[in-house]
């Protein structure tokens, strides 16, 4: 995009593939080692023919079933802080993988007198210790949290969300198993789906991009693009999961290095205050916000629409992709479902400008500007 310096650091040593979780095993093997579940995680896992057989069920923490917020890892974090873990996994989707990278540093920390609470107020703090290894194996594909160094947490009582960031919450290994997508709900689909989409498009978008996290931005958005319709027509389609697994692995690639932007920055009011799911929240401002981009195109985005095979005009069939994809999932009513009235929604806008998502935008923006962009989105 121009001459600057740029970087790529990445250090998650990634493992992908049809039953690639079965590589597990080896990481295991005279480790004592804790799981992070949900419940339907830990279902999962137990019956699991390729690691049934080889977990021991005592060793699986299953309670993390709703969005991570600090009561509950604190929670975690105590029962577990006389115990000698040297090995953390993950196993399940976006909230228990950011469970679990916390919790691989925090609980070293909480050794050292420090509270997940201190940590939210200075990230450096996660600087003090090394993390527990982690090894992430998620079972939707979404959020890219797996190969992140970034991790979400929310405090609903005060509607409130939180965000962590730093190297120390990158998983030492990432083992992505597409088979582990076959049985997962539609409407987990949906808004997983919708999240990697999402955020490989607000890692374009983006005033930190680079040659690089572009290049997974751009592969990212035509697998999903491609994939994600397809999916939840035929949710037992392996082929389909593979190119979803992708989009979702390349799209947290490229945050990693980015970080998310606009859609983000307005979704977190829409999910503390209306319950909205991430995904569908993140989504719904989509086809909106990148038609306040496009008036700001250096290039990239019409090498979005070459990577799509777009026709000219490029920047309405650009739009016109973004908006069927969105009507395939049913997105504005779902989140009109959620919502009692635009007025409700309107009066959100000034919570929506977070600073480190809003900024990164290819654009400034205004209050005026995100209520524009909900209007276009509502209506
Ligand atoms: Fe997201």
């Amino acid at each position: 995009m121009n001459n600057s310096i740029c970087k790529y650091y990445n250090p998650v040593e990634i493992i992908f593939g049809p039953s690639s979780r079965a590589k597990v095993k080896e990481y295991i093997v005279s480790k004592n080692y804790k799981i992070i579940s949900s419940r339907r995680g830990s279902e999962i896992l137990l019956k699991d023919i390729l690691l049934g057989g080889f977990i021991k069920g005592d060793n699986i923490i299953n309670c993390v079933n709703g969005y991570p917020d600090i009561a509950s890892i604190e929670n975690i974090i105590s029962n577990l802080i006389n115990e000698s873990i040297d090995l953390i996994i993950a196993f399940g989707g976006g909230s228990v993988i950011d469970t679990a990278k916390i919790i691989s540093i925090c609980l070293p920390l909480r050794n050292k007198g420090i509270s997940l609470s201190d940590v939210l107020k200075d990230n450096n703090k996660c600087s003090r210790t090394s993390p527990i290894d982690l090894i992430t194996i998620p079972t939707t594909f979404g959020t890219g949290s797996e190969v992140t160094p970034f991790s979400t947490v929310w405090d609903f009582s005060k509607k409130k969300k939180f965000s962590i960031s730093n190297p120390s919450l990158y998983s030492k290994v990432s083992i992505i198993d597409p088979e582990l997508g076959i049985g997962t709900p539609i409407r987990i689909i949906e808004t997983t789906g919708l999240d990697a989409v999402n955020q490989a498009a607000e890692s374009l978008w983006n005033k930190n991009a680079n040659p690089f996290s572009m290049q997974y931005s751009l592969t990212s958005l035509q697998l999903g693009l491609q994939s994600l319709p397809n999916l939840v027509s035929s949710p037992d389609d392996l082929d389909l999961w593979m190119q979803m697994a992708q989009c979702s692995l390349f799209s947290g690639l490229a945050i990693s290095q980015t970080r998310t932007a606009l859609c983000h920055s307005i979704s977190y009011a829409l999910t503390s205050y209306f319950g909205i799911p991430h995904g569908i929240a993140c989504a719904f401002t989509m086809p909106s916000v990148l038609r306040y981009c496009l008036e700001s195109d250096d290039g990239r985005f019409i090498r979005l629409a070459d990577t799509l095979k777009l026709s000219s005009p490029y920047k309405d069939e650009l739009i016109n992709k973004f908006i069927s994809l969105n009507e395939k999932i049913d997105v504005e009513n779902i989140v009109k479902g959620y919502i009692p009235n635009f007025e409700s929604l309107i009066n959100l806008s000034s919570q929506m400008i977070h600073p480190g998502r809003a900024d990164n935008l290819i654009r400034e923006v205004r209050e005026e500007d995100i209520k524009t962009i909900l209007r276009q989105s509502y209506s």
